[in-house]
């Protein structure tokens, strides 16, 4: 079968892991890798097999022998960059957030559907073994009810020039919310800002759902450690997620806590504590698989897990969080 031709557009921290996996795919030939930084292509010339390595995005529209491109530039380029990829007729993966701002993202989601191309949003997440088998174990009715997200996604840097460090790192934990418990009902984030005095550096996002499930996100620019990790509880059992552990990512307990509401006084609640469980996870780079769910949906013309529209709730959740930061009060998401 005919391979697909493709190219990557931006190869500073992100661009070079796309290339590098983009490489492992049989379907796929990467006919070209473009980066405005002459230095960027110098690494790349050093890193990748010889391949077509430019400067200019335009030699990449231009060549119709291209049938797809992954964008991985800042945050503020990927309207202009993703529209004219679409308009030379070739179909998108572009990293996440998909765009400063959901008119954008709409302009598209609706520009993808006239040319007929695949729109995809890099949610890396959605594509790892720890999401997918969380998702089983909260829908499994023993999880009980949902009760609480709490993620904690901090690290020393890397500081952004375009966007600050909610629009960088909340999209994870968001596209995350919305795979597993869809959009949330209100968003109140607290910030601040203290190296560059412009851009939040520190934020705390607090959703509420509906049925009193609650969910934090703490994201930083400005922490020693490195820290990936999400607390779920539900009424029946509790996941720890990991994301860096070197094994045993996610635990899940069988620990609950229940009130006995005829004995008020003295008040006496029941601790339940039982197994943990730790399930093994794929060794498979999650940007692998998604890469070949982008190659899979371009050969099958199927809409992917994390479509444009996918992206735009992302980016609503983003701006909602602006809004917050405006108004310094809980905003209304829907
Ligand atoms: N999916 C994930 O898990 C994940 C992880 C990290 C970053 N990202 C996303 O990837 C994107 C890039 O992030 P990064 O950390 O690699 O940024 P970066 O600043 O390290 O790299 C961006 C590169 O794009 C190049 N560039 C800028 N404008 C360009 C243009 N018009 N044409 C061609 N090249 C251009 C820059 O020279 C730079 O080398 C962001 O959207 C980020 O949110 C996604």
């Amino acid at each position: 079968m005919k391979k697909l031709k493709g190219a990557v557009i931006g190869l500073g921290y992100w661009g070079p892991n796309i290339v590098r996996n983009f490489l492992k795919i049989p379907d796929v030939e990467l006919v070209s890798i473009c980066d405005i930084s002459k230095k960027s292509i110098e690494n790349a010339k050093l890193s990748f097999p010889p391949m077509e390595m430019t400067t200019d995005p335009d030699k990449i529209f231009a060549n119709d022998e291209i049938d797809f491109v992954s964008i991985a530039t800042p945050v503020s380029t990927h309207f202009e960059l993703a529209l004219r990829a679409l308009d030379s007729g070739k179909h998108v993966l572009l990293e996440k957030p998909m765009t400063l701002s959901s008119s954008e993202a709409k302009k598209l989601i609706k520009k993808a559907e006239m040319m007929n191309k695949i729109l995809m949003v890099g949610h890396t997440f959605l594509y790892a073994d720890s999401i997918q088998k969380i998702k089983k174990m909260i829908e499994n009715k023993n999880f009980g009810e949902v009760l609480y997200f709490d993620s904690t996604r901090v690290n020393l840097g890397k500081f952004q020039s375009d966007v600050n460090v909610v629009w960088d790192l909340a999209p994870h934990d968001f596209s995350i919310l919305q795979y597993l418990f869809g959009s949330p009902q209100s968003i109140h984030v607290l910030g601040s800002s203290h190296i560059s005095k412009k851009k939040l550096e520190i934020a705390h996002i607090y959703l509420k759902y509906t049925n009193n499930f609650i969910c934090h996100i703490h994201v930083s620019w400005l922490s020693p450690l490195k820290i990936r990790s999400i607390l779920i509880g539900g009424t029946k059992k509790m996941i720890s997620y990991d994301d860096i552990a070197p094994s045993e990512k996610i635990k899940l307990y069988e620990k609950s806590v229940s009130i006995n509401k005829s004995e008020v006084t003295p008040f006496s609640p029941a601790y339940r504590s039982g197994n943990v469980i730790i399930p093994h996870l794929s060794q498979k780079e999650a940007l692998l698989t998604e890469l070949e769910h982008f190659v899979y949906c371009i050969k099958k013309n199927k809409k992917p897990l994390s479509s444009g529209e996918d992206g735009l709730e992302v980016v609503k959740m983003l701006e909602a969080c602006d809004k917050s930061l405006v108004m310094k009060k809980e905003v209304s998401y829907v």
